[in-house]
């Protein structure tokens, strides 16, 4: 399994394991894998604690980080994030905040206590206002040694100053025209995202895409992401040409996932069927469980989502109450999750799921010696 990836970034399996939680993080990488911490639900200080702890926990081994920097970011964003948080979340249209907030209520979510702000009414995500910041934090950590953009290639000088740095630079891409895109701003590694991936996410299938991608931009390397939870189907990205698979959905019910017991529960029921591409999060398409949230922004009375972020700081009331209130939250709690959540029927703990994903890949790689083999005696 070792691709010339494993090589470049000092691990043992060329397998990118991305998750907003910084203990299946740490677990990955000290797996052999390569964990990612997503920086986009964190305020500024707060991921550089993160990011302090996963320094201590994960000794010497390499991690990444992920930032979310659009293509066609928001005007401002050299402003203080704070300030221009608080001018875009004033400019939130009357008519979606009550729509929102009746949702809720119909679905019997009670209000947070008084004097609780939900993540809208602090934090900025998705614009290079805050991400810039996680950026500069992520380059005072040395085990870092990739950082991730989940809407395309980072901004030109962000590209310069991280690999002058010494690290590598990744873009996420759901086409092989953006793909193209990334490679001419000077991406070190593409991930292609198929349409089967949990979060934001485009219209072509894995399959199709990952070979298209590895063409599009040779000889970039690619890890190929979008539905991968077997170790079948990283050998299947391999045999497409991929150097690796990425993977964000398979980590969301491990045991050191900090998802709620109650959404976990949901993931583990959930069939690869139940899931839909909805903007009701974030206002671009992303991949989450079908339920009362998803289907009211689909409704004729419900006005038309925002574009991101606004329509994030909308969402970020429904995922800061769904925290608090994880059991009553049920029918609309945002679960981001990709079409292999059919394939997630349990909890296992994160180390087991890299070793699982290896001694599968085993397997398929022995089922193709076979016939190989087969065909040459014949
Ligand atoms: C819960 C969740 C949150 C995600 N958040 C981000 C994100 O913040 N940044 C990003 O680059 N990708 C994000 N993704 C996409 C993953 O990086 C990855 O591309 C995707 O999960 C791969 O498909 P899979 O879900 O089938 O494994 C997210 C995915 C999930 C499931």
């Amino acid at each position: 399994m070792r691709t010339e990836i494993c090589k470049q970034l000092g691990i043992e399996f060329p397998i990118f394991a991305f998750s907003h939680c910084r203990d299946v993080v740490v677990e990955a990488s000290k797996a052999g894998a390569f964990g990612v911490l997503g920086a986009v639900g964190f305020t500024p200080e707060q991921f550089a604690r993160e990011l302090d702890r996963l320094d201590e926990a994960v000794g010497d081994r390499p991690y990444g980080v992920d930032v979310v920097i659009p293509a066609n970011d928001i005007p401002g964003a050299e402003k203080d994030p704070e300030t221009l948080r608080q001018e875009l979340f004033d400019s939130i249209p009357q008519e979606h905040r009550e729509f929102a907030k009746k949702v809720l209520a119909e679905s019997g979510v009670p209000e947070l206590p008084p004097g609780v702000k939900h993540e809208g009414e602090y934090l900025l995500r998705s614009t290079a206002a805050t991400a810039r910041r996680h950026v500069e934090i992520a380059l005072q950590h040395p085990n870092v040694k990739l950082i991730a953009n989940a809407l395309g290639a980072p901004p030109a000088d962000l590209i310069q100053q991280i690999k002058a740095s010494g690290r590598l630079v990744a873009g996420l891409s759901g086409k092989p025209e953006h793909a193209r895109r990334h490679a001419a701003a000077g991406v070190d590694i593409i991930v292609a995202q198929g349409t089967e991936g949990g979060g934001h996410t485009g219209e072509i299938g894995s399959v199709v895409l990952w070979p298209e991608v590895v063409e599009a931009v040779k000889p970039i390397p690619v890890l190929a992401a979008g539905g991968v939870g077997t170790g079948a189907q990283i050998a299947a990205a391999l045999v497409l040409g991929a150097q690796g698979v990425w993977c964000g959905s398979i980590w969301l019910t491990t045991t050191e996932s900090d998802l709620t017991e109650a959404a976990k529960e949901l993931l583990i029921n959930a069939k690869s069927s139940d899931t839909v591409r909805s903007r009701s999060q974030t206002g671009k398409p992303s991949r989450m469980l079908r339920n009362r949230w998803t289907e009211a922004w689909e409704g004729p009375d419900a006005p038309k989502t925002l574009p991101l972020p606004l329509q994030d700081m909308i969402s970020a009331e429904c995922s800061t109450r769904a925290k608090a209130y994880p059991q009553k939250a049920r029918e609309v709690t945002i679960n981001p999750v990709g079409q292999i959540v059919g394939h997630m029927n349990g909890s296992m703990r994160t180390r087991d799921v890299v070793a699982t994903l290896v001694e599968e890949y085993l397997e398929a790689a022995e089922r193709l010696n076979k016939i190989l083999e087969a065909g040459l005696y014949e």
